[in-house]
């Protein structure tokens, strides 16, 4: 991989000094979706797939871009890592040339952009010796995000690209930053992870849409984030919304939230059975109260439930499109795949992927 790289950046750049080369990977939620942004917790872990970046230092203040994927308007990411790292008073002292190369699926709700930003900071981070945490990293990229790239987004996706552990998932609460690994044991399950390659569209102004509906919420139970209810609190104060979809929206954060505290506990406990049912638990969730999933992922969602050996699944990242991630039994995992890729063939005319869950680590220097 390493020569492969330095061989398209010099075919880009031109010969000499070998550039150094840096790696994030993606990242995937098991549980805990649209809770970030309202103090909940969340339940992710990277993906071995990732973006990579090669980048050599210039003598003048030239900054060359280039990809090894095809794929257009990628610049605006490191570009908007550059300006949140000047806005905290880390500049890049000189030009460089850097080359950018991902294999993970764009637009799959992956999270390529995470780990695009996460990568080209860490590079940054690591070529002028600046000495920040992961975790600044993860709060820099998501400024960058916010403030530069212009989506709305919590800490979710960076911090999962920035702090991972191989095998491992991390349980983040977003209110306070506190987190902890629980290593992943699937005791002879697997992970399976389907693509249902539909476009998505409409995901940044849905998104933002949804986090103004939460805001509704809040503002009729004059509290400060959703999460900070318990569903029993909530159902208490429920009458005080009054607006239907606010209604609806504040009810997915807070039992969402429940669900991923339950389902963490049952992961440390071994019962992946009930970590399953809560899967299942939170797509229904998704769909019928925060309304982003769609035809595409709940076709994926009912062909698995009905497959024997699958334990759970649910749709994973933003939604309106993107992944469905299923826990399925190891010796079954190939012809489950097989199945329902046909079967939702069959029904969506789309072609859609499965990738197995390899669980990555933190990002490297190669
Ligand atoms: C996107 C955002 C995250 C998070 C998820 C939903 O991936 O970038 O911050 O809100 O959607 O859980």
């Amino acid at each position: 991989m390493k020569q492969r790289l330095i061989r398209i950046f010099f075919d880009s750049f031109g010969e000499g000094e070998a550039p150094r080369i840096f790696f994030a990977g993606g990242r995937v939620n098991l549980i805990g979706e649209h809770t970030d942004y309202n103090g909940g917790h969340v339940f992710p872990c990277a993906l071995e797939k990732g973006t990579y970046a090669a980048v050599r230092l210039r003598d003048d203040s030239k900054r060359l871009f280039s990809s090894a994927n095809e794929s257009k308007g990628w610049t605006s990411y490191p570009n908007a890592v550059l300006s949140a790292l000047k806005e905290r008073g880390f500049e890049s002292k000189t030009g460089f040339e850097m080359l950018i190369w991902g294999n993970l699926p764009v637009g799959a709700g992956l999270s390529s952009s995470a780990s695009l930003e996460v990568v080209v900071c860490y590079a940054f981070n690591a070529l002028f010796g600046w000495e920040l945490s992961l975790v600044e990293m993860a709060k820099l990229c998501q400024r960058a995000e916010n403030a530069f790239v212009g989506v709305n987004c919590g800490i979710l996706d960076q911090f999962a690209v920035a702090m991972a552990k191989e095998n491992t998932a991390i349980y983040l609460d977003t209110d306070t930053l506190m987190y902890e690994y629980v290593p992943l044991k699937l005791q002879g399950y697997e992970l399976l992870i389907f693509d249902s390659k539909k476009p998505r569209k409409l995901v940044e102004s849905k998104y933002n849409e949804r986090r103004s509906e939460c805001q509704t919420a809040l503002k009729c139970l004059k509290i400060q984030a959703l999460c900070s209810l318990s569903m029993a609190e909530f159902e208490r104060c429920f009458h005080l919304i009054d607006d239907e979809a606010a209604k609806k929206r504040a009810r997915h954060a807070i039992s969402e939230n429940e669900r991923t505290k339950e389902a963490v506990k049952a992961l440390r406990s071994g019962d992946l059975a009930s970590f399953g049912q809560l899967m299942n638990q939170s797509h229904l969730s998704l769909k019928n109260d925060y309304e982003v999933s769609c035809f595409e992922l709940d076709t994926l969602f009912s062909l698995l439930l009905d497959k024997k050996g699958v334990l759970g699944a649910r749709m994973t990242g933003a939604g309106f499109g993107g992944c469905v991630i299923a826990l399925v039994e190891g010796d079954k995992a190939e012809n489950i795949k097989t199945e329902i890729l046909a079967q939702y063939e069959k029904i969506t005319g789309l072609n859609g992927a499965c990738y197995s869950g390899g669980i990555g680590g933190g990002p490297k220097e190669l």
